[in-house]
């Protein structure tokens, strides 16, 4: 124990180590050079570590358990005492998910204690859905990776916070406003941050590509793209003839489909980003269900 494994989940890698062990946890900001200020999520895999991670369970986060662990929901609450300052920045709250991989219930299983993780990237870089993907970025600061195969929802769990009196979004994901709200009622959106969020994961520039990014202004929008320039294009659907002076060009899903682009919407970002091109250019999607998610992540990413 106190050492660090990249594991899979449904949504994205994560970079775990034991909750309840600070210096472990001091480890895993060190890997990914993040900011103490930006605290952790600990992994749970079954009901009964519960009360071991929080203090309180009001009636909508029993709710919420109900329908979606294990699943891709994260849930705000009032955290116990056992958990390290360091793993929730000193929050007097933590944020707890049952992932739905097997291959991480079983890491927390034989553990026998609650896994604290972060995704498995380089601070403020793109979320790594694949094995390699954690080795090209941390490889040499982790003790194992885990591969289990690409990640099937491709972008981090939904973030619910039930510590207020509303409950509030804080980062959309697969588990959708809609979905949510059928079964607590209406939730509040966190307004989005600028430098001195409360949830760092809100930083406007965060997923980011080294590679500018540019969101088109519209779905069939093209650039003018000068002779000199070489520019990428991510987009939704498939490209069309008049497409072809792109350098590179990723299609998310061929029929538009948001479950699919999601999937397959960081490994495209990577791919893009290891070009060496001037710019990204990339389409917007409609912005509901996972589309708010998608762009969520892009508007991040194209933040500068
Ligand atoms: O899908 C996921 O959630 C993945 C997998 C590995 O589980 N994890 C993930 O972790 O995306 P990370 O560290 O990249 O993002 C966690 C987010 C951060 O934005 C952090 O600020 C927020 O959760 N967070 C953690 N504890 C919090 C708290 N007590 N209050 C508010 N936000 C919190
Ligand atoms: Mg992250």
């Amino acid at each position: 124990m106190g050492g660090l494994v990249a594991f899979p989940t449904e949504t994205v890698y994560g970079l775990g180590c034991d909750a309840l062990n600070p210096d472990a946890a001091a480890k895993v900001f060190e890997a990914k050079q993040r900011p103490r200020f930006d605290p952790l999520i600990v992994h749970i895999t079954d009901r009964g570590q519960l009360g071991n991670v929080v203090s309180a369970l009001p009636a909508t986060a029993r709710q919420l358990i109900d329908q979606f662990w294990p699943g891709p929901l994260t849930l705000v609450l009032p955290k116990q005492p056992t958990i390290p300052d360091l793993v929730t920045a000193g929050l007097d709250t933590v944020a707890v998910r049952m992932p739905n991989h097997p291959v991480a219930q079983a890491l927390i299983r034989a553990a026998g204690t609650p896994i604290a993780a972060p995704s498995a990237n380089p601070f403020g870089y793109v979320s790594p859905t694949t094995a390699q993907h954690v080795a090209d970025g941390l490889g040499s600061a982790i003790d194992v990776i885990l591969d289990g195969g690409p990640c099937s929802v491709g972008v981090e769990s939904t973030i619910v916070s039930l510590v207020g009196l509303q409950a509030e979004l804080l980062r959309p994901g697969s588990i959708t406003l809609e979905q949510l709200s059928t079964v607590i009622g209406p939730l509040s959106r966190s307004s989005a941050a600028g430098d001195q969020p409360t949830a760092p994961g809100q930083l406007a520039r965060h997923y980011a590509t080294q590679t500018p990014v540019t969101i088109l202004t519209s779905i069939k929008a093209r650039p003018t793209v000068t002779k000199n320039e070489r520019a990428g294009l991510l987009i939704f659907s498939e490209a069309s003839a008049t497409d072809k002076h792109f350098a590179a060009i990723e299609v998310l899903s061929t029929t538009g489909d948001h479950r699919e682009a999601a999937r397959h919407l960081f490994a495209a970002l990577r791919r893009l980003d290891a070009q060496g091109l001037d710019r990204i250019y990339v389409e917007p999607c409609q912005e509901e269900g996972l589309g708010m998610a998608i762009m969520d992540r892009l508007r991040r990413c194209a933040a500068s």
